[in-house]
């Protein structure tokens, strides 16, 4: 969700100002639903007169403190996942650690994409896949993560494309968004899914690891 320092982001991009409903489809989902408080004001659009002119909100945490919330939230491993689909202008992939499933029935999961990104605004209200990394991607998680490098093998799926020969993946049909802040929080109903076996590319204290894959499944205990 919240990306490691050096990591992510780069020049040039757009500043934060969320327009979801702008060119998106419904990707034939009647039940996608945006939340109204996903319409950020912090681009400064559409905002009352009054707080358009008010000076910019003080940051919440000094540069210090917000450097210690995000060591800390480091100290929480996860997987590395890349979201893909095609949008208005351009086909996107995004690399994330913010993947969480949320529901078996109906099977939903979430991504936390945080609005300065390209990805963000063409996301809104389409379908998507999570591409789950194995621990040989890592070149993936960079490329899809501001640091591109040679072309990626794509699968032409029949909701949203994916990446070709990664650990796992779920195909999505956009089931809602939900403001997180400077992040939007959306959530897919996966339509397909697959996995192989192999083991998994991890993400703790800002670095890639690898997770063995484990002999003994516990999946019936969850
Ligand atoms: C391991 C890792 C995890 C990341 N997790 C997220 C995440 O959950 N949400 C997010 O918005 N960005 C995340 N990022 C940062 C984005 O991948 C990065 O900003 C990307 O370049 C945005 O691409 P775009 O602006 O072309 O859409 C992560 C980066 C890395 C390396």
């Amino acid at each position: 969700m919240i990306a490691a320092p050096g990591l992510s982001g780069s020049a040039g991009r757009r500043g934060g100002g969320a327009n979801p409903g702008e060119g998106a489809d419904t990707g034939g989902s009647a039940r996608f639903r945006w939340d109204a408080r996903a319409e950020s004001d912090a681009g400064g659009q559409n905002l009352p007169a009054e707080r358009a002119a008010a000076p910019p909100p003080r940051p919440w945490m000094s540069p210090p403190r917000a450097h210690h919330f995000r060591g800390s939230l480091g100290r929480f491993a996860t997987g590395v996942a890349i979201v893909t689909f095609d949008g208005v202008t351009k086909r996107h992939g995004i690399t994330v650690n913010s993947f969480t499933s949320v529901s078996m029935e109906p099977p939903l999961v979430l991504v936390s994409i945080a609005r300065k990104t390209r990805a963000h605004d063409e996301l809104a209200g389409r379908p998507f896949s999570v591409n789950i990394l194995g621990a040989e991607q890592r070149q993936l998680a960079l490329h899809f993560a501001g640091r591109p490098g040679s072309e990626p093998e794509w699968v032409e799926g029949p909701i949203a494309p994916r990446l070709a020969r990664v650990l796992a993946w779920f195909e999505c049909k956009p089931w809602a968004a939900y403001d997180g802040g400077d992040h939007t929080l959306y959530l897919g109903e996966v339509v397909d899914f697959d996995y192989r076996s192999g083991d998994a590319l991890a993400f703790a204290n800002s670095v890639f690891t690898t997770i063995p894959e484990s002999q003994l499944g516990m999946e019936d205990l969850l």
